[in-house]
């Protein structure tokens, strides 16, 4: 599991990011983290991945600090940033996929295998000799989160993953979020459309002025969102889906 104790991000202008943030994030479990714009979700999440330094507190890897880790924790923590895009390097599908094994000094024989289950397991066969360019929105977002995966990422964070998809991209992602929870990994998405994944989610979590101020199963933070400013999804969580 990962673990926050006591996060806190002061910036170079003194104000705080994030203020004594405690959190335990397991794997096996798909939590939705939300809270108003500038809440402080993205910079969690760069913490919790290591791409940030703590001013003070820490973050926790199975009760090892994350900083003291060996070669990183790149492999077993992956972040899909809000701009998939930006994280697409490679001049195919293919390409982009093996990249990161490749970093890893994978063997090519293990490299090839990884690429083709990933290429199956997050539908992209048919795209696999495809410019990434020209894939659609729902297509990026799951070359992005199959390039983390790729790596062996016990837990993947989504920053955003619904932003601006047309419908079919909203289930193609959702679709790729569902199937990392089904493979045992721990999921976080990071969302303030809450009626596209809340279904699903095990945990909702809700963040204000960089601390966590509701955490709990989704129908009972739900009814308190509008204490924290946010709109409540209107209907019966269970009842709301965008699978077909
Ligand atoms: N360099 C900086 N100096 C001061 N404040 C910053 C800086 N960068 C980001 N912030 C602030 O940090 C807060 C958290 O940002 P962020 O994690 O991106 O919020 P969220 O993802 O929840 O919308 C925001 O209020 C933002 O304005
Ligand atoms: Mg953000």
């Amino acid at each position: 599991m990962i673990e926050a104790q006591a996060l806190t991000h002061r910036f170079a202008d003194r104000t705080l990011g994030l203020d004594r943030l405690s959190a335990v994030f397991a794997f096996n479990e798909l939590l939705v983290l939300t809270g108003e714009n500038g809440a402080g979700k993205s910079l969690l999440a760069r913490h919790l991945c290591g791409l940030q330094r703590p001013s003070s507190g820490r973050v926790l890897l199975d009760g090892t600090d994350i900083r003291s880790i060996r070669g990183g924790i790149h492999s077993q923590i992956g972040y899909v940033f809000q701009d998939a895009e930006h994280q697409i390097i490679g001049q195919s599908v293919r390409e982009d996929l093996a990249f990161g094994p490749r970093q890893y000094g994978m063997p090519d024989a293990e490299i090839e295998n990884r690429v083709q289950d990933a290429l199956e397991q997050f539908d992209l066969r048919p795209h696999a000799d495809a410019d990434p360019q020209t894939l659609s929105g729902g297509e990026l977002r799951r070359l992005a989160v199959a390039g983390v995966v790729i790596s062996g990422a016990r837990y993947v964070i989504l920053d955003e993953p619904f932003s601006s998809l047309d419908p079919r991209g909203v289930r193609e992602v959702l679709q790729a979020v569902l199937q990392l929870r089904r493979q045992g990994r721990g999921v976080m998405v990071i969302t303030h459309e809450l009626d596209k994944v809340l279904a699903h989610a095990d945990r909702l979590l809700v963040l204000a002025r960089g601390s966590v101020v509701a955490e709990g199963l989704p129908e009972e933070v739900a009814g308190r969102l509008p204490q924290y400013g946010l709109r409540r999804p209107a209907g019966l969580i269970g009842t709301m889906t965008w699978l077909d």
